[in-house]
Formats: structure tokens, C-alpha cells, sequence
């Protein structure tokens, strides 16, 4: 419900051209209800026999090693005080956008980037655990992910490497909120600037940015920060990918366990896009680390039912 109300909101000063920024807005009226974003539970498995490979042992990566190893991107871009997870940007040039334009859409890719480049964003520094677990990587995968918003857009920056790569990579996600549901766009930061990929990003991010989830209770640089970014993961606006609009791939049949329909649906008042077996390894790891469903674990005939619907091959 609370989310309902929270999306209702949102929506509504879209309409008004305001932008609504929870964290500053409370902590500037000093307002006590505000409440504390939950802690993000840390990542345990529960041997629900849904992991193709056991969980990986990083007892020899250590808070020193992955502390330098985060540094490594420009020590002042990273750890920075912060009010509000997510930084305000300012007003689009083109009043009453109805679509924004794939030139625009890059732009706001570009600026994000060179702002995280001025120590001008506040990145959330972790090993996350998606891409670290089953046979990713396999290794630590260190990422910086920092978010930002105007009337028009929700931008989200990810500066990515494994633990063994020198260089970082750049990707974004634009949520164009100019048109009802908003659309997602993917890219990855070359040097020749933003190249929009889907279906490569899509098999994890089934209804846009994913929540930060730290392989490790320690591998992440502010958990407060986490907790933050992830309540307005939580909020977001239902969403699209753009490139489904121009490749509509058949992804064969939805999820329709009801343990997470209620949820994850075609249905637009549900909280999540609808889960096809094209998201097996986040379906598979989110459920075996216990954060999805969010609330309780899965009873054996539950997961039993689960693990046969990912087992079907097609
Ligand atoms: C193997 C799964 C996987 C794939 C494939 C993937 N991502 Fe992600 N992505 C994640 C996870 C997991 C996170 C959150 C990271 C964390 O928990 O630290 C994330 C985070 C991000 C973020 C930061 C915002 C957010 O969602 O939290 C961006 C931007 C992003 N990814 C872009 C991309 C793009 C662009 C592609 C395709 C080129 C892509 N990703 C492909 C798993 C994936
Ligand atoms: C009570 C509502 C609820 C139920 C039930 C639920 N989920 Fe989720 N799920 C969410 C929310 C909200 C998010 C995004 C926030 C987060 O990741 O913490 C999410 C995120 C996910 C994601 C990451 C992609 C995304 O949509 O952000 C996957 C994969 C996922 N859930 C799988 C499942 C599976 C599989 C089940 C059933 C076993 C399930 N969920 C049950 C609410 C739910």
C-alpha cells in the first residue's frame, strides 16, 4: 500500500514538474516520521538446491584488499557524505517532452558519467552479489553505482570491474519518465560514447535497475547509503525496456507461481514487471540467498515447484 502511495506521488509531481527527493525534502523539514530505510539483510544461502554452482569462498578477500581494490577508480570520487541517495539534476531543456529522443537519452548517459568523473555523484562501492555468484564470473565483481533524477528521468550509472580486470567499465540505464509505462534504456560507455544493448541486459534486469545486494556482509563502502538507494530501487515507476518496443524477442511463457505473481506480473498495478525463464540466475540466486519473496522463506514444496519451472528447457 505504502508503495502505491509512494508511486501516486511521484506520478503527481511529474505532473507539477516538481521533483520529489524523500531523503532531502524530510531531512530539510527535520520531519521525525521519516523512517530509517530497512538494513539490507546480509546475503546467506539456504541450500534451496537452486544454485548451479556452489557458493563461491571469498574467506581470502579482505575488507583491505577490496577497499584498494574500489579506490583504484579515484579515491575522491567514492565515499562521499551524502543527504539524499540520489543526485538532483537539472531541469530538461525541452519543456513538455512526450518521448525523449535517443540523442537526449545519451546525453543524460554522458552527463551522469562526467559527474561521477568530478567526484560529483554518491556511489554506492560493493561486490555485489548477482554477478559474483553461480558462473558469472565467478570472482569479485566491484561495482560503483550512483542515481540521479530530474522531472523527466531517473539516471543510474554502474562503474564495473572483476577483481582481476585494470580498467573500469561504464553502463547506464535511462528511465524515460515522460511516457506512461516509463522506458528503460541499457548502454554500455565506450570510448565512442553510449552503445544501447537489451537482451544481453535484460536476463537480469527484468523490470529495470536491480536492487544493490553486497555478496558479503563487509563488501560494501556505506550501508546506510545501500539501504537508501535500495528503498528508492523499491519505489520506482513500472517500466519497459526500450529495446523490447523495437525487438519484441518471445520470451515463451511468464512466472505464474502465485508465491511471486502477486508481485512480479503483467498486471500494471503489480510492484515488478513479470518474470520469464530468460531471468533464471537472479530468480535463481535471489531466492537461494533468501531475499525473494522479500518477506518469508519458500516452504520445500514451494521451491520444488519453482526449481521444476526453471528446469523446462525452452
Ligand atoms: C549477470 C546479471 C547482470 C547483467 C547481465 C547486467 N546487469 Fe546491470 N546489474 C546487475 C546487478 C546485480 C546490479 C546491482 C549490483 C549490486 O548489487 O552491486 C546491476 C546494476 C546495474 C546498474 C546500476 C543501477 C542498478 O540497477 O542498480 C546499471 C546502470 C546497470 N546494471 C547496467 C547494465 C547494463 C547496461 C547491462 C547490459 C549491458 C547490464 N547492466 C547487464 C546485474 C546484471
Ligand atoms: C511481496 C512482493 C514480492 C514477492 C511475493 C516476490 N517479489 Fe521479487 N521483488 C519484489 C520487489 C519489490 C523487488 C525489487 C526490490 C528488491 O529487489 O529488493 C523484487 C525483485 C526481484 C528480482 C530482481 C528483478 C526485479 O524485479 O527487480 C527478482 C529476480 C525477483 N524479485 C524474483 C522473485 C521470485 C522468483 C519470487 C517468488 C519466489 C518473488 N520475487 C516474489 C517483490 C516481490
Amino acid at each position: 500500500m505504502m508503495l502505491r502511495r509512494l508511486r501516486l506521488a511521484f506520478a503527481a509531481s511529474g505532473l507539477l514538474g516538481l521533483t520529489l527527493v524523500p531523503f532531502t525534502v524530510h531531512s530539510d523539514e527535520g520531519n521525525q516520521e521519516q523512517k530509517e530505510p530497512k538494513p539490507v539483510a546480509p546475503a546467506v544461502p539456504t541450500n534451496t538446491g537452486l544454485l548451479l554452482e556452489p557458493p563461491l569462498d571469498l574467506s581470502d578477500f579482505t575488507y583491505e584488499t577490496f577497499v584498494e581494490m574500489m579506490s583504484s577508480v579515484g579515491p575522491e570520487k567514492i565515499r562521499k557524505p551524502w543527504t539524499s541517495p540520489v543526485v538532483l539534476l537539472p531541469r530538461h531543456t525541452r519543456a513538455d517532452a512526450k518521448g525523449l529522443t535517443a540523442e537526449e537519452v545519451k546525453a543524460y548517459m554522458m552527463q551522469t558519467k562526467t559527474l561521477f568523473d568530478k567526484g560529483k555523484a554518491i556511489p554506492v562501492s560493493d561486490v555485489g552479489l548477482i554477478s559474483t555468484q553461480e558462473d558469472v564470473i565467478r570472482r569479485p565483481m566491484l561495482n560503483h553505482i550512483s542515481g540521479f533524477e530530474n522531472d523527466v528521468v531517473r539516471v543510474y550509472l554502474l562503474v564495473q570491474k572483476t577483481s582481476s580486470d585494470q580498467d573500469w567499465g561504464y553502463y547506464s540505464i535511462v528511465q524515460d519518465l515522460t511516457v506512461d509505462p516509463a522506458l528503460d534504456y541499457y548502454a554500455h560507455i565506450r570510448e565512442s560514447g553510449p552503445h544501447f544493448e537489451g537482451q544481453s541486459c535484460y536476463k537480469c534486469h527484468s523490470s529495470g535497475p536491480l536492487a544493490i545486494h553486497p555478496t558479503r556482509e563487509d563488501l560494501v563502502l556505506d550501508a546506510p547509503l545501500n539501504a537508501a538507494f535500495n528503498q528508492h530501487i523499491a519505489e520506482q515507476p513500472r517500466s519497459r525496456p526500450h529495446f523490447l518496443t523495437e525487438h519484441p524477442e518471445d520470451h515463451g511463457e511468464p512466472l505464474t507461481l502465485k508465491f511471486c505473481v502477486r508481485c512480479h506480473t503483467q498486471d500494471k498495478d503489480g510492484d515488478r514487471d513479470a518474470l520469464f525463464r530468460t531471468h533464471s540466475h537472479p530468480i535463481r540466486v535471489l531466492v537461494d540467498f533468501g531475499y525473494m519473496p522479500p518477506n518469508r522463506r519458500l516452504k520445500p514444496e514451494e521451491i520444488a515447484e519453482l526449481k521444476a519451472w526453471l528446469e523446462v528447457n525452452s
